[in-house]
């Protein structure tokens, strides 16, 4: 098999990792590959059962009657198919983000996940976005970004993203769920965000969309032949 390039992008919500991963794979020819949207998949799975997040036990009984696919379309988007259902717009919602932070705290959850993650980076070149690729999933990368922002920003870019969909938003209950996130995805026990040794941190808080595409493909640029 020909050699495959992985480049992981790990960090807190609304970092802008998937607007920059997005960018980075098209400009790269990579597969991008957001991970989010397995434990996205996985809390609407339960969600759908009536399981809630935190019942591990529940959780456990019902994982291995949930098959997740994931395919890409013939514009290159990723897919999220959940027992051949494509649920890819379902699980976008603001209460499964939360529930998806729940649910991806279980070790049963993980476990069965990570394989499938790997698989993906065995066969083709990937830019990987979530919260433990350089850690856990892909702890060989050959390209590893820490990608971050304050609250506030991200939470203004959240609140921004809404009002532009027509949606009502209330800023300050954004920024609280983003705090209860952070919380929840950096505390927990087995596979925290957390900044690999051997990532680089980059601050996106004053830097707009493409000064980060900018920055990020130098450093991609100096330890991948692209
Ligand atoms: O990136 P996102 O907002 O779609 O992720 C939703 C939740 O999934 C996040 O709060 C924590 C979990 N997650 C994870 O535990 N590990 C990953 N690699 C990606 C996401």
């Amino acid at each position: 098999m020909a050699k495959t390039y992985s480049i992981a992008i790990d960090g807190p919500a609304g970092a802008g990792k998937s607007t920059i991963a997005r960018r980075l794979a098209k400009e790269l020819g990579y597969h991008y590959v957001d991970t989010g949207a397995i434990y996205r998949t996985v809390a609407y799975f339960m969600d759908l059962l009536g399981v809630s997040p935190k019942d591990v036990d529940g959780v456990e009984r019902y994982i291995d009657e949930l098959t997740i696919q994931i395919q890409y379309n013939e514009k290159g988007e990723q897919r999220m198919i959940m027992n051949g259902m494509d649920v890819s717009d379902d699980i976008r919602t603001q209460d499964i983000s939360q529930k998806a932070s729940l649910v991806s705290a279980h070790a049963v959850v993980r476990d069965v996940m990570l394989d499938m993650q790997r698989n993906v980076a065995k066969k083709n070149n990937v830019i990987m976005d979530g919260r433990d690729i350089g850690t856990v999933v892909l702890p060989r990368a050959n390209v590893k970004i820490f990608l971050t922002a304050s609250v506030e920003v991200r939470a203004k870019r959240r609140y921004d993203e809404l009002v532009a969909k027509g949606t009502k938003a209330d800023l300050n209950k954004i920024q609280e769920e983003i705090r209860q996130r952070d919380h929840q995805d950096i505390t927990r026990p087995i596979a925290p965000l957390k900044q690999a040794r051997d990532a680089i941190l980059v601050d996106t808080s004053n830097m707009t969309i493409n000064e980060v595409v900018t920055a990020l493909l130098r450093i991609i640029k100096e330890k991948i032949p692209v």
